[in-house]
Formats: C-alpha cells, sequence, structure tokens
C-alpha cells in the first residue's frame, strides 16, 4: 500500500523551504518547519506569512484559510522536534557538507520509517544518502521557484532508492496539486541539464561571434516561441548560478558543452550577476534604445532569391508586393541573379560557396525563414556592409524581426535547439528519464511551448539529423553528433520519438 505522509518537516526556511512548507500546510498536512537560529525562524516565519498574505490581498485566499495554513505549522530550532514526521524534506544551502552534516542527524533524530528528501538542484542525491542508515529511504524531490506556484517537481531517485519510494513520492507531489517527472540521479536532472547545455552554448555563439545578444534572444524568442531568449533568462536565473550549475554538469558529463563559457566566468567575476545586480548581458534601470526604424533598402531594386520550391515563390511575391524586382535562381545555375543588386540565398547551411561562384559576391546573404515572423541573415565574410545592411532593412520591410549572423552551419535557431534537441535523445536513450517526463519537465520546468521530443517530432526526425551532422562536420563538436538512438530512427523510417518510446 502506497505510503502516506501526514507529517511533513521542512528543514531551512529560506526562499525555497518557506514556499514547500506552505504547499504542505495547503494540503492539509502538519508542517514542523525547523530553521538554524531564532533570527532565520523568525524571517522563516515572514516569508509564511508575506507569501499567504499575497494570497489573501488578491482573493485567492480567506483570511480564515490564511490561518488555517499557519496554525498547521509548527516553527522550530530543535531538530528533535522532527521525531514524528513521516517525511522531512531538506532545503538548506547548496553545500554538500552542510548536508551530509544535516542528513547524518536527521538519520539519528527521525523515526527509521521516515522519508529523508532532499530539494538540493545539482548535488548527488546518492552522495547525500550514502551519509546515512537508511540510503534507501532517501530521496530527491525538487520543487522549482516559487514553489506555491510551480507545478513541476523532479522525483529522483538513485540506485538504492527503496522499491516503490519513487512511486510514492511521486504520489504525494499529485495530491500537493503538482506535477511529478521522475528521473536518476545525474547531476542537473532533467531540466536544469537540458536547459542549461542550451544556455551555454548561447553563450559560445555570443563569444564565438556567430551573433549578437540581442539577435540570439530574438531568434530564440520571436523564432521557437520560447517565453525568453537565453541572456535574458540567464540574467533572470543569475549568472553565478547558472556558472554553478555548469561546472556541476561538467564535472559528472567532462562534456565541453557543459564547460561554462568563458565570458560567463568574467561577468561573475566582475560582479556582474544579471538581474540581482542590475547588470548582467544586460543593463537593467536603462533606457531601452528605440528601434531603428527601417531604412528604405534605397539602393536595392532587384533582388535575386537563390533556392526552389515554394518558399522561394513565397519569397519572390513578398518581394514583388514590397516594391522590389525579384529574380529567382535553383543553385545549380545562378545566372539569372548574377546582375541582381542583393542576393539571399534561402539556407540554414553556409552559403559562402554560392557567393564565390557570383559575379558580385559582396551582395550575397543567406537567408533562413524561421517560423512567420523572424529571417536570420548570415552575412559572409565576402558580403559587405551594404549588402548586410539592405538585407536587414529588407526583412523589416517584409514584416520579420532580423537576425543578424555569421555564415555556420545552422545559423543561431538550429544550432541552439538541434543541440538542445540532441541532448533529450541522448538523456532518452541513455534510460533515465521517460519521454514523457522529458517533454513534462521542460514545459512545466521552463515554461516552453512543447517539450522537446515533441518538437523534435514535429520538426521532424531526419531533418534534425541532418542538421546535427551539418554542426558536426562544421564544428568537430562530439556533442553535436546525431545521438544514435536518433540516426537509427531515421534509417529504420520511424517518425516520431514520441510514438516510438512510448
Ligand atoms: N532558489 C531557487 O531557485 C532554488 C530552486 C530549486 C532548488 N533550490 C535548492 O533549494 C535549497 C535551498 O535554496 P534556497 O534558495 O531556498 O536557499 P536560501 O539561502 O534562501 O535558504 C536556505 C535556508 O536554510 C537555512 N539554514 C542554513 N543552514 C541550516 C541548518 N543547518 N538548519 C536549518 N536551516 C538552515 C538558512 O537560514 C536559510 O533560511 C538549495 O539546495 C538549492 O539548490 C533552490
Amino acid at each position: 500500500m502506497a505510503q502516506t505522509f501526514e507529517t511533513v518537516g521542512v528543514v531551512g526556511l529560506g526562499t525555497m523551504g518557506a514556499g514547500i512548507a506552505e504547499v504542505f500546510a495547503r494540503s492539509g498536512r502538519r508542517v514542523i518547519g525547523v530553521e538554524a537560529d531564532d533570527v532565520a525562524l523568525e524571517r522563516g516565519r515572514g516569508h509564511l506569512e508575506r507569501s499567504t498574505g499575497r494570497a489573501v490581498a488578491k482573493g485567492k485566499l480567506t483570511e480564515d484559510a490564511q490561518r488555517e495554513i499557519l496554525g498547521r505549522v509548527t516553527l522550530t530550532t530543535s531538530r528533535a522536534d522532527l521525531a514524528d514526521a513521516d517525511l522531512v524534506i531538506e532545503a538548506i544551502p547548496e553545500i554538500m557538507e552542510f548536508k551530509r552534516v544535516l542528513f547524518a542527524d536527521l538519520d539519528r533524530v527521525c523515526k527509521p520509517s521516515a522519508v529523508l528528501a532532499t530539494n538540493t538542484s545539482s548535488l548527488s542525491v546518492t552522495a547525500i544518502a550514502a551519509g546515512t542508515s537508511r540510503p534507501g529511504r532517501v530521496i530527491g524531490m525538487h520543487f522549482f521557484n516559487p514553489a506555491p506556484v510551480m507545478k513541476l517537481v523532479e522525483v529522483i531517485h538513485t540506485v538504492v532508492t527503496d522499491d516503490g519510494l519513487a512511486d510514492d513520492i511521486a504520489a504525494l507531489a499529485r495530491s500537493l496539486g503538482k506535477t511529478p517527472i521522475t528521473a536518476g540521479d545525474r547531476a542537473g536532472f532533467v531540466v536544469n541539464r537540458l536547459l542549461l547545455g542550451y544556455l551555454n552554448h548561447a553563450c559560445v555563439l555570443l563569444e564565438a561571434g556567430v551573433a549578437g545578444r540581442d539577435d540570439i534572444d530574438a531568434a530564440m524568442k520571436l523564432g521557437v516561441g520560447l517565453p525568453m531568449g537565453p541572456f535574458t533568462l540567464l540574467d533572470l536565473i543569475g549568472l553565478d548560478t547558472s556558472y554553478e550549475v555548469c561546472e556541476v554538469l561538467f564535472r559528472e558529463t567532462r562534456d565541453r558543452r557543459h564547460a561554462p563559457a568563458p565570458v560567463l566566468r568574467e561577468l561573475v567575476t566582475a560582479g556582474l550577476l544579471g538581474r540581482k545586480t542590475g547588470r548582467g548581458f544586460y543593463s537593467y534601470g536603462e533606457v531601452a534604445p528605440a528601434t531603428p526604424e527601417a531604412r528604405q533598402a534605397a539602393s536595392v531594386s532587384t533582388v535575386g532569391i537563390v533556392g526552389g520550391g515554394p518558399e522561394a515563390a513565397t519569397l519572390a511575391t513578398a518581394v514583388e508586393r514590397a516594391g522590389f524586382k525579384p529574380v529567382v535562381a535553383e543553385s545549380a545555375d545562378l545566372t539569372p541573379v548574377g546582375d541582381a543588386d542583393v542576393v539571399l540565398a534561402l539556407s540554414d547551411r553556409p552559403v559562402v560557396e554560392l557567393a564565390v561562384r557570383l559575379p558580385h559576391p559582396e551582395r550575397l546573404a543567406g537567408l533562413h525563414l524561421v517560423g512567420d515572423g523572424v529571417a536570420e541573415v548570415a552575412s559572409t565574410v565576402l558580403t559587405s556592409p551594404e549588402t548586410t545592411a539592405a538585407v536587414h532593412d529588407l526583412v523589416q520591410i517584409l514584416d520579420r524581426t532580423p537576425v543578424m549572423c555569421g555564415d555556420r552551419a545552422e545559423f543561431v535557431v538550429n544550432a541552439l535547439l538541434y543541440a538542445y534537441l540532441n541532448d533529450a535523445v541522448r538523456m532518452l536513450e541513455s534510460g533515465y528519464a521517460s519521454a514523457g517526463d522529458i517533454d513534462t519537465g521542460m514545459r512545466l520546468g521552463c515554461g516552453y511551448p512543447a517539450g522537446p521530443l515533441e518538437m523534435l517530432d514535429a520538426i521532424g526526425l531526419e531533418a534534425v539529423r541532418d542538421g546535427l551532422r551539418a554542426l558536426y562536420a562544421e564544428y568537430r563538436e562530439p556533442a553535436f553528433a546525431p545521438v544514435p538512438l536518433l540516426d537509427q530512427l531515421v534509417t529504420a523510417g520511424v517518425r516520431s520519438i514520441r510514438e516510438y518510446a512510448g
């Protein structure tokens, strides 16, 4: 029979612990909140009162209900008060030594049947469990910030967790109104592991000069439909936290993809930690520069388009409607566009090899249309600044946001997206989280419109596999090589990874 948890201890009532205590008290359970000393205890009480007070002010909670919730929470500085708890969740600072000392103590104080859970974001649950006499009853229960609002809970089991315990904790999370996902004990679990790999990759592209901060942010926000671009999100998470999580990931994976980008270290060393210090990748409190009006691409009358199929035809129609003369050519024969004022090569792969076949290579730029609102504009080493400026304006006239970038494989969007999707397939292949849980994790943990495996199915397995091959061929980065599972599914003609994985 599933274990029920009627009395729950929460150790550490800071940002996370106070929220977790509130969640349990709201579910009708008795909560014992433990802090290090009286000052911290009062601070914890303040967190709880303010958070529930805000809910009352918004009309989401009555004053009576608030009183009942707070009445269920006993606050103490004595761990001995946890003797009767069925479950204790630890939310003290992210320092292994502190956690190990605490768990040894909890092991001594709590009844043998009690489950000890950690809210750690990045430390090894296995290492925490190993310091107790009951490693089978130690588990990760990772809430997201703010705990009362965020629906996701990652339940982390280790190789020695008792059978059935992860299911019981997942059922408990559901009874709190949360959506649990279950994963093995790997650095970063599901969400941080996938998220930080992608965010760090954005820093690497920035540093390599493939595109600028605003262009990369616009590409991912407007092109992919993510709630915000990677640099805005890094500033929100905090660059110090992001740096630390990358370090933890790298220590475990030894994958260069997780090695914190030097720009992160530099900003952290300079004390520019993001929103919390007023400056990170962006400066806060400054007036944002006005978006320049689209200058007429004055000197342009003929627009060459290289590409076949409906995309080239649609672009030609749009160009014509905007008052320019389109000329279309297939890449096999570029003669028709030889004299065009600018030449747009529809591609997401490097286009410089097309440029060198033109009489005016400086007039060619790569153009990759992303969704309905974005166009990546790739300038080659031969593209003139006049062409880059004219194509930028032309894209705005066509009612798209231009994302200016270098002539690199997969430009910006696909480079970031496909590598992230590959990471998700790798996670699935390694068997440590299910397809459904990976997708749910990224949807609920990051507010993404779809999970990575859902995105992969929507884009097409073959397109992503081929894009990854192109990325690997260009950067020789092992993490970009398509994961064998993806490659084999394409070879076998399987069209949906979600269907394959169930
Ligand atoms: N902040 C986040 O966004 C977030 C999200 C998910 C998980 N986490 C994880 O949750 C844990 C706590 O993070 P936080 O942001 O709430 O930290 P925090 O600094 O806000 O709170 C930690 C609290 O623990 C108390 N504390 C320290 N030592 C203690 C002890 N020995 N006994 C009792 N209380 C003690 C402190 O007084 C403080 O109130 C960390 O493991 C962190 O990685 C944080």
